[in-house]
């Protein structure tokens, strides 16, 4: 078994497993340090491919290809959440791997994410298991009220996800969802979405983001803004919300907290994302220190990045066939593009950020 008492030096090498848009960003940051990344995805062709040598392509529970990505990284991280724990366990007994399965196991699943931050004190909608059409029916009574019912795990971008008004549709609901166990969720009439995007290091340091104001459509983030419209204490008690979640799972790396705030100003908890965060792109050229270098930072043991705010900014995805449009959107503002072939409706191909000289807050 590898440890990780000593910061892993430059030239050394990280494993990322997933090869999407934010292991592709990973992989450039770590390259920017001077180490070196190593891609694991479960197909050829993915983004991340095009921007490093290393590469592995395998069904993520492939224990042989497991076995030889511990061989060759100083440490293991991931892009994404919804990969077999017994992979990732199998993985850790041979090489550390940053943050570690149990803050995976905590956030992989709806309902242990739920439980968990509750019984930190934070806020969060009402929430009740559902593994029955049954359950379903009852879980709607006690709620009262209109909810949504998502799919324990495996759900992003708003799939396994449908809104409820009735027991009788909370039944059907669960029936279309595939009878897959579920969380019935309060719907929170939020005044607007925000998240809080920050790092915590091997050694416990701890730095966040400015918490961006988010726009969804259709499930998708459109658009992430900063300084959104969260107020001063807002935005500490954001900050604080993170590290309290961060400290609780005594977590290594970059993560997000999405946030729904109250017309009552409340922050209530929605979800947490165990990785960098489609709405802390906006760092890459706002801040000292992107997310993307801080969370290679932190996997590697070296110290934190300065998560300072030099800009305002606005960062907008680029998707589906709007990536066709990219000569315009690269007169528009720093473009970045992915190297996705298929323009797919409701693929994220890239994202676009504006900047503005940063007003006080
Ligand atoms: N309980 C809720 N009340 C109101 N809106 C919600 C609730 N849960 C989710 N949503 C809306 O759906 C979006 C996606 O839900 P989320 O739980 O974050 O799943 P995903 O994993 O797809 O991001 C949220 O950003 C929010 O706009
Ligand atoms: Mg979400």
């Amino acid at each position: 078994m590898k440890t990780l008492d000593k910061p892993v030096p430059p030239g050394g090498t990280i494993g990322i497993i997933g090869g999407g848009q934010l292991g592709r960003m990973l992989a450039q940051a770590a390259n920017a340090l001077g180490l070196q990344a190593l891609i694991y995805n479960d197909q050829h062709g993915a983004p991340a491919f095009q921007v490093t040598p290393l590469q592995l392509a395998a069904p993520y529970d492939d224990r042989a290809t497991l076995a030889g990505l511990a061989n060759v990284c100083d440490v293991v991280t991931f892009e994404f959440e919804n990969l077999p724990a017994d992979a990732i366990a199998f993985l850790a007994e041979h090489v550390p791997v940053r943050p570690g399965p149990a803050a995976l196991a905590t956030t992989q699943d709806r309902l242990t994410e739920k439980s968990f931050v509750a019984a930190l004190g934070l806020k969060t909608a009402p929430f009740f298991e559902v593994s029955s059409p049954e359950q379903a029916h009852a879980a709607f009574a006690q709620l009262g009220g209109e909810g949504i019912l998502k799919t324990r795990r495996d759900g992003y971008d708003g799939k396994g996800q449908v809104r409820v008004i009735s027991a009788e549709d909370a039944a059907l609901g669960f029936k279309a969802l595939g009878g897959k166990p579920c969380i019935l969720e309060g719907f929170v009439a939020f005044s607007f979405e925000a998240s809080v995007v920050a790092a915590r290091g091997a050694d416990g340091s701890f730095a966040a983001y400015d918490p961006p104001e988010n726009v969804h459509e259709h499930h998708i983030l459109r658009r992430s803004t900063v300084p959104g419209r969260l107020t001063p204490a807002q935005v500490m008690e954001a900050k604080a919300i993170a590290k309290t979640i961060a400290d609780a799972l005594d977590y290594v790396g970059v993560l997000a907290v999405e946030l729904f705030v109250g017309k009552d100003g409340s922050l209530t908890v929605n979800e947490i994302a165990p990785r960098v965060h489609n709405t802390g792109h906006w760092t890459i050229e706002a801040c000292a220190c992107s997310q993307f270098e801080n969370h290679i930072r932190a996997v590697v043991g070296w110290p934190l990045g300065s998560t300072e705010r030099h800009a305002d900014a606005v960062m907008e995805n680029v998707i589906g066939e709007e990536a066709h449009a990219w000569e315009s959107l690269a007169r528009s503002g720093a473009l970045h593009l992915y190297g996705k072939k298929d323009a797919k409706p409701g693929r994220k191909m890239g994202h676009v950020t504006r900047l503005s000289p940063r007003r006080s807050l």
